[in-house]
């Protein structure tokens, strides 16, 4: 055993898919170029986290790879918190992958996602895994939950990029995905439609301008199961004024981010800067 470790895990944005996913529906989603990393030192006395985000959730995930005594635990991430960018999953992944560094072991995506999964319980109950998977391979995937999950790597996608607008609001997912599920049967027609989606989407990948539209089809159907928000919707109509071929919200909803579809991001930043709304550049992220 080493006296220190370290590891990685990145951010994530759905590009289709969030909450047809948790009942067996295919998602889209793609790792982004921001990380999370967590360092371990063995430090005498209580193990300690030294983290932009101390929370007690924060520690409670630690317990799950590291003793009670004994470590300094240091957390830097550039990905926001609660904003269904996967900012608990890409620290679930550092963490694992911290700690089998500190233990000399070489963990694999399939070995890391294992580990780390029970790690985002912590946060969030019963996910889907999808964002853990994004998180430990990087790149687009097409994901479906399962025991073991399918995870299709897609090629990197060209022509577009991606520009998250944040409602400054953050989403509460377990909250979301247990109301999405107390409004079934009555939302199951727009959880099947959003499953297609992904199909469509994954056949147009190259093609920004049919895949806007898909997106922003993916929008309606969030709003229809009651997941979206009136800034949520607002920070859509901006990107779409602003030139975005397709917006949604993406992840659980109730807060977090807008992605939009651009070709340029200029016009959309611009537009964001104007409203004063923060945005993020993002590009996939490579693991
Ligand atoms: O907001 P996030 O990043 O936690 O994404 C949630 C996505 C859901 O499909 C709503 C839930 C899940 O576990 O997949």
């Amino acid at each position: 055993m080493s006296a220190r470790g370290v590891g990685h895990g990145l951010g994530k944005l759905v590009l289709c898919g969030e909450h047809a996913v948790v009942y067996g529906h295919p998602a889209l989603v793609f790792a982004v170029d921001r990380r999370t990393t967590v360092e371990l030192a063995r430090e005498p006395g209580p193990t300690r986290v030294v983290s932009h985000a101390d929370d007690a959730r924060v520690r409670e995930a630690l317990c799950a790879a590291v003793e009670p005594e004994g470590w300094r635990v240091t957390v830097r991430s550039d990905v926001p918190v609660g904003r269904g960018m996967g900012s608990s999953a890409a620290l679930a992944v550092a963490l694992v992958r911290a700690r089998a560094d500190v233990d000399g072991e070489a963990l694999d995506a399939d070995e890391a996602f294992r580990r780390a999964l029970p790690v985002e319980r912590v946060f969030h109950g019963n996910p889907s895994g999808m964002d853990v998977a994004a998180s430990v391979r990087g790149g687009l995937i097409r994901y479906r939950r399962g025991d073991p999950p399918d995870v299709e790597p897609l090629p990197a996608p060209t022509g577009w990029s991606v520009v998250a607008l944040d409602s400054g609001e953050a989403g509460d997912t377990a909250r979301l995905v247990a109301a999405v599920a107390a409004r079934r049967p009555a939302v199951d027609a727009a959880l099947d439609r959003i499953g297609a989606l992904v199909g469509a989407c994954a056949g147009c990948l190259r093609d920004a301008r049919a895949l806007g539209e898909l997106l922003d089809e993916n929008h309606a159907l969030l709003r229809a199961i009651g997941v979206s928000t009136p800034r949520l919707d607002a920070l859509v109509e901006l990107a779409r004024s602003a030139g975005a071929h397709g917006a949604k919200l993406a992840g659980a909803g109730g807060g977090g981010v807008v992605l939009a579809l651009v070709d340029d991001p200029a016009p959309v930043l611009e537009a964001a800067r104007r409203a004063g709304v923060t945005a993020l550049p993002c590009a996939v992220g490579a693991a």
